[in-house]
């Protein structure tokens, strides 16, 4: 019964669309028509700016976060990374704004650092270093994912090895246009590291 009630509630706390929610109060747009159309942090510092990119990413990561630390406050039989699952199939498939959201990846981020912090430097890290490397969002988030999966190994928890794998799945679903896009070549850059 407790992993029924703190997945709902990750879930819901997952669907809060922070990139619709700051676009449409600061801005007044809906960043899925712009852009690359996606709910997430990329796109807000795309398309809202930097403040504001910077406000949805954090919030996006929180969400994660608060989703895994309630159960590890309230409950002593659930494993709070499964309920993290459920936060990032909110952020991708949000009940608060039509089922269309984000790439999982800065809730998958936010979830790992709830319940493993000394993980979530290591993902921090090599997304940074990938990102420099090949100054894409998107692939510096799929290798990350595959380092996750990777270092997941050595802490030797199966818990954590299924959330991460099926995490890492997720993020490479729903990152199937830019893949395409980095073959074709058309997928932007960053241009500011
Ligand atoms: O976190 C999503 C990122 O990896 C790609 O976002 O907007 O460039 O498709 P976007």
């Amino acid at each position: 019964m407790n992993y029924i009630i703190f997945a709902v509630i990750a879930y819901l706390i997952g669907s809060i669309p922070f990139g619709l929610i700051v676009g449409k109060l600061g801005f007044k747009i809906d960043i899925r028509q712009h852009g690359s159309g996606n709910l997430g942090g990329t796109n807000s510092f795309r398309v809202l700016g930097f403040k504001a990119g910077l406000l949805v990413t954090v919030s996006d990561i929180l969400k994660g976060t608060l989703a895994v630390i309630l159960p590890q406050v309230f409950t002593d039989d659930v494993n709070a990374i499964i309920i993290g699952i459920f936060a990032v199939i909110g952020h991708m498939y949000p009940v608060f704004a039509k089922f269309k959201g984000g790439k999982a990846v800065a809730t998958s981020g936010g979830v790992i650092l709830g319940v493993n912090p000394l993980l979530f430097l290591v993902i921090l890290a090599t997304f940074f270093l990938s990102l420099f490397l090949t100054k894409y969002v998107s692939l510096a988030s799929m290798i990350t994912g595959v380092v996750a999966v990777v270092v997941t190994i050595i802490f030797q928890e199966t818990g954590l090895l299924i959330a991460t794998s099926l995490l890492t799945i997720f993020v490479f679903y729903r990152h199937r246009a830019n893949i395409k896009r980095i073959i074709n070549k058309t997928e932007p850059k960053i241009t500011w590291m």
